[in-house]
């Protein structure tokens, strides 16, 4: 195939490179608390080796909140020092912390993230410490000591960095390359970059290397040296556009060399490239092929359809007590008798007509295939509110509900500090009118969901639900809430210490109980982490799906290890109970006040989804949708690979190859297909062959995420796969 790339046109910009200690191992820990614990010739030979890249409760310390000291003893060279061009301050970075910490150096402490330790402050650390402050010992050895609280699930010193380095010129430099993707035609994308300083008054005055890469090939596409200036008040802004002809990712790479300081700071990223096609202007329906709901409770559900509008809806042999709105696709009403109903829904517009056959189920089971929608969590944390809630309802209505995507859910964040005098929760001041919210929510045919724990408080310090389960099924009720995310949470301070299986399920059986007394389709989403294997009884249990897994973060290591490890978990997926993996990390994320583009490149975007659809589970966007890019919303809109998440049989794929490199996960389909993914997890190209006798016989193998037919008649399927990339397809 063809490749050309060309860069139209150039404008400026930016950097970083400098020696640093990284020590993710070596690292010694001990959960409890003691002052003697901060001390340079405490005895800590006996304690834990830990890995500083993942929470303690992946680390024998399953259900602990609480105290825990991490101590490392480690050499900090004057060689560091010397070579810096700034030699004032040396730098600590720690990434994440769960929830807040202490840092002591030789025994001093240098450094906290917060006054109180007890009080949630999750995120990293950047510590800055004088290089004459004589609590360093340079060219000797260190003791550092870290102190840290966690108020409930994941907890400790986690993620992709801990680092000691010197503070330096570009430490106040960043490459900002926040700005969504232009697209143009022949798939071509530009954008434009930014270097900003931001901290100092320092004058940057050198050159900005920026190259175009193709990662098949290893070709140098395109390069181009640039000058640039920068300062804190005056940023250097470079724009190009590039033009590829093939459909995959390109790497970009921008370097800015300080001439002065002779220092240098770079980013690579890829270039996102869009596969879903445009859908048709003729109706075509999408979502489920059941839908389940109890006999008497009340009954909404939109039918989601693609095509040119105005469209027009109808429905035949709708079960008695419910009707349809012609002009939006809403069903609504409540049917008294159980049974399954088969219905034909027709969607009508000037160019066609789409048809679907559908069965209602009235009956015990609700959530018969995994929730497909938003939570705020990801994208916004804590500072969550009602205007948020509502845009990400709106643009629900307006850009994915065609796709089937329906819960509006909220996390953490919304609740009040005290209960009413009467015992019962409200929301905070972000959410003036919880009731008026849901009715706006369900006005737009969507569903909505709410975020609470069964312990005294959430994860983030807010009103848990402990002692007020009936309560607080009741308002939910009263609000018209459709989905509940139960958090575990400070539920360790309330339940044994060492909880047995029975005391697992008590809070999740206490919380079903009480929703059950609601007159309402409540699902049950049970977050606590995969502790005692919860697959194995998250059904029985009343879970419409179980986290499978701690918190999820916006790298490959992350979504990957998560993800390629969920077999074990896969063949409890059943209609109605579902693995969770944790929501998806696409778009713009932040889990706070601030938002940046997920770390994951568009390869890797195309896994995580594949991934994930594979697997059956809930698909809940974790972004900020008031800004969804044009990647974002082609990668979740892609009916052939929704579909295969929704499918009515339930099953999740199963891992049947797991090579050092790669991975081919396979899913029976209701109609007797399979749909398969290829997944590449090297860091280059390779060709991954789908063994005829893992596809079966076959007629088609068909691209799902092209949504066309590759090839025909049985045996090996070859493909070449972009690194953490995927092939995904359906073999009929
Ligand atoms: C835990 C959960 C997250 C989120 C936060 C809210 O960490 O695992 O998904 O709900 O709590 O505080």
């Amino acid at each position: 195939m063809k490749k050309i790339l060309t860069v139209l046109f150039l404008l400026a910009c930016f950097a970083k490179a400098h020696a640093q200690v990284s020590l993710s191992t070596g690292w010694k820990f001990k959960a409890g608390d003691s002052t003697a614990f901060s001390a340079t010739n405490f005895d800590d030979s006996q304690w834990q080796a830990i890995d500083v890249n993942k929470p303690w409760e992946r680390q024998r310390h399953d259900y602990y909140n609480g105290f825990g000291w991490y101590r490392l003893h480690v050499t900090i060279p004057a060689s560091l020092k010397n070579s810096s061009y700034l030699k004032d301050s040396l730098r600590i970075d720690l990434q994440n912390v769960d929830d807040n910490d202490e840092l002591y150096l030789n025994g001093k402490l240098i450094a906290k993230g917060g006054s109180d330790i007890k009080v949630s402050n999750y995120g990293p650390r950047h510590y800055m410490l004088a290089t004459n402050n004589p609590a360093i010992l340079w060219d000797k050895e260190n003791v550092l000591a870290i102190r840290i609280f966690d108020t409930g699930g994941d907890g400790g010193l986690y993620g992709d960095k801990f680092s000691i380095s010197m503070n330096d010129i570009m430490d106040y430099v960043s490459i900002n390359t926040d700005a969504d993707f232009v697209y143009g035609a022949k798939n071509a994308v530009g954008k434009s970059i930014k270097l900003i300083s931001k901290g100092n008054n320092y004058n940057y005055k050198g050159k900005l290397d920026f190259k175009v890469t193709d990662p098949e090939t290893g070709k140098v596409l395109y390069e181009k040296t640039n000058k640039a200036t920068f300062t804190g008040s005056k940023p250097f802004t470079y724009t190009f556009s590039a033009a590829a002809i093939e459909r995959k990712s390109y790497q970009l790479s921008y370097v800015f060399t300080d001439s002065l300081s002779g220092t240098k700071i770079s980013k690579v990223e890829s270039t996102p490239y869009i596969l879903t096609p445009a859908p048709s202007a003729k109706p075509k329906i999408n979502g489920p092929e059941v839908y389940g709901a109890r006999p008497g409770n009340p009954f909404l559900y939109l039918i989601p359809a693609t095509g040119q509008k105005p469209l027009t809806y109808k429905a035949v042999s709708l079960p008695k007590g419910l009707s349809l709105d012609v002009a939006t696709g809403i069903i609504k009403g409540s049917v008294s008798k159980k049974g399954d109903y088969p219905v034909t829904f027709t969607v009508k517009n000037a160019v066609g007509s789409g048809t679907k056959q559908f069965t209602i189920c009235i009956g015990d089971k609700i959530g018969l295939t995994p929730a497909l929608g938003w939570n705020s969590w990801n994208a916004f944390g804590l500072s969550v509110d009602d205007g948020r809630v509502r845009t990400a309802a709106r643009t629900m209505i307006e850009k994915l509900a065609s796709y089937g995507w329906n819960y509006v859910n909220i996390d953490d964040g919304w609740e009040i500090d005290k209960r009413l005098p009467s015992g019962e929760i409200t929301a905070n001041q972000k959410f003036p009118d919880m009731k008026g919210t849901v009715d706006y929510v369900h006005s737009l045919g969507l569903k909505m969901g709410i975020y609470s724990s069964p312990g005294p408080t959430t994860c983030g310090g807010y009103l848990g639900s402990w002692q007020h389960e009936d309560q607080d099924a009741k308002t939910y009720g009263y609000w018209g809430i459709d989905y509940l995310k139960y958090d575990w949470c400070s539920y360790s301070e309330v339940s044994p210490k060492d909880p047995t299986l029975t005391d697992l399920k008590k809070p999740y059986q206490v919380i079903r109980a009480s929703l059950d007394k609601v007159n309402r389709d409540i699902m049950l989403s049970f977050c606590q982490y995969g502790w005692g294997k919860v697959w194995e009884w998250g059904a029985e249990t009343g879970g419409n799906s179980w986290r499978t897994t701690g918190d999820i973060q916006d790298t490959w290591r992350s979504m990957s290890e998560i993800g390629f490890n969920q077999d074990e978990a896969a063949k409890f997926a059943q209609p109605g109970h579902f693995n969770d993996p944790d929501m998806l990390v696409v778009g713009k994320v932040g889990w706070g006040p601030s938002l940046h583009n997920t770390h994951l490149s568009a390869d890797e975007q195309y896994t995580h989804i594949s991934l994930w659809s594979l697997q059956s589970v809930p698909l809940l966007i974790g972004c900020d949708m008031g800004a969804l890019d044009k990647f974002t919303l082609n990668l979740l809109t892609n009916s052939e690979v929704l579909a295969i998440d929704q499918d009515a049989l339930g099953k999740a794929a199963r891992q049947v190859v797991k090579g050092n490199t790669y991975q081919i996960w396979v899913k029976e389909m209701k109609d007797g297909s399979k749909a398969i993914g290829l997944f590449n997890l090297s860091d280059k190209y390779q060709t991954i062959t789908l063994p005829g006798t893992t596809a079966g016989t076959y007629k088609t193998i068909r691209n799902v995420w092209e949504q066309k037919d590759l090839t025909k008649g049985a045996g090996d399927f070859k493909a070449s796969v972009a690194p953490h990339g995927v092939m995904l397809v359906r073999v009929k």
